[in-house]
């Protein structure tokens, strides 16, 4: 089995690389080198790599070639970039997941769309979300990603690809780029600068490290039957006491968190019923405040070459228009 994994050169999509390769699976990567796409997380791992857009028939066409699988990764993914502009979250996370379908479609490949818990809104304390609910995303982010899952799922029912979607949880871990809560905030805090908290920081987020992600999307890879969704969860917890524990782990002040305007249409809180997949065999095996968001943290302190060049440039004129007037308030 060759597979073609897009967004392979991100956070999540390059781990899953990894695994695969480590089983010795052949493995081509389809990505664009967007701000969030490295080369360099992908160092060491035997891979056919081909830079190029999903939305682009002939790119994907070129990258697919001799696959007899697709594991869909690529998207734009981060919640504050879609407010700021949406554009490109349709671009690739909709028309792009058109795309990959349609070669699915014309190859009879086998498909996984790696989707998100984010397509069913916010849930009342104590709800789960199961994998029939109704979609109800909040952010343009999760629009996007709801609009990607729908092509899926009419993809199954009219033309029979054998496709299959994963909704997974906020997920952390190394080579993660620092704008998302974690790694942004653990980087912030080795540097002794400011922890922008929204609002009052008692939003609940669900927490998968990156390998028991992939583990989850592998096995719906193989085992996961066309047509069904399964959910992915993680351990809840509220931003408030991630931050509290990435502050305990670097060692850094308290005085660090500031809390500032809360993001647009944010959502309070998360939570998924990830039986379906747990009867696939599923099981999480990193807890993630006493050993993965630890050996995270120790990541970062201990790769600051991979992120330092990263918090300059691009980088700092997006941190900027996202958090300067917040902090400054
Ligand atoms: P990421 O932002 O780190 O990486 C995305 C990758 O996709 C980058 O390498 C980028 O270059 C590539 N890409 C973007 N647009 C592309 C295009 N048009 N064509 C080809 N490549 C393109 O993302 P991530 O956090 O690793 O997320 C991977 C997938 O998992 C996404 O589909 C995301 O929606 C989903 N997901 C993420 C999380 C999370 O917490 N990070 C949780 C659940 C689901
Ligand atoms: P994020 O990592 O952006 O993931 P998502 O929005 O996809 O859940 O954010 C996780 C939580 O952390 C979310 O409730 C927003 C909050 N957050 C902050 O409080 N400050 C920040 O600077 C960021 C990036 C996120």
């Amino acid at each position: 089995m060759r597979v073609l994994v897009t967004g392979g050169a991100g956070f999540i999509g390059s781990h899953f690389v990894r695994r695969l390769a480590e089983q010795g699976t052949e493995v081509s990567v389809l990505d664009k080198l967007t701000y969030a796409g490295n080369p360099a997380n992908l160092e060491g791992v035997e891979h056919e790599f081909h830079q190029g857009d999903i939305a682009d028939p002939e790119a994907v066409a070129r990258a697919a070639s001799g696959c007899s699988a697709i594991v869909n990764f690529a998207a734009e993914t981060h919640v504050d970039r879609s407010i700021l502009g949406p554009r490109d979250f349709v671009h690739t996370d909709v028309l792009g997941t058109m795309c990959l379908l349609e070669w699915a479609r014309e190859h009879d490949a086998r498909y996984v769309q790696v989707s998100t818990d984010e397509v069913y809104g916010d849930l009342e304390a104590g709800g789960r979300a199961v994998e029939t609910d109704p979609l109800r995303p909040s952010s343009p982010y999760s629009a996007a990603k709801a609009g990607g899952d729908l092509q899926v799922l009419a993809y199954v029912r009219t033309y029979g690809v054998r496709a299959s979607i994963t909704r997974g949880a906020n997920t952390y871990g190394p080579n993660q780029y620092p704008e998302k809560l974690v790694p942004l905030f653990a980087t912030n805090a080795l540097d002794g600068e400011a922890l922008p908290v929204y609002g009052d920081g008692k939003q609940v987020r669900e927490w998968l490290h990156a390998d028991d992600h992939c583990a989850g999307i592998e096995l719906v890879l193989h085992e996961g039957a066309p047509g069904e969704v399964y959910n992915v969860g993680g351990e809840d917890h509220e931003n408030i006491e991630v931050t509290h524990r990435i502050l305990e782990l670097t060692g850094a002040d308290a005085s660090l968190i500031r809390h500032v305007e809360d993001r647009a249409g944010h959502d309070r809180r998360y939570a998924v019923d990830d039986t379906k997949l747990r009867a696939l065999g599923w099981a999480p095996e990193q807890s993630f405040g006493e050993g993965g968001l630890p050996a995270t943290v120790s990541w970062y302190r201990d790769n600051r070459s991979w992120w330092e060049p990263i918090k300059s440039g691009s980088y700092r004129a997006y941190y900027d228009e996202q958090y300067a007037n917040r902090l400054k308030a």
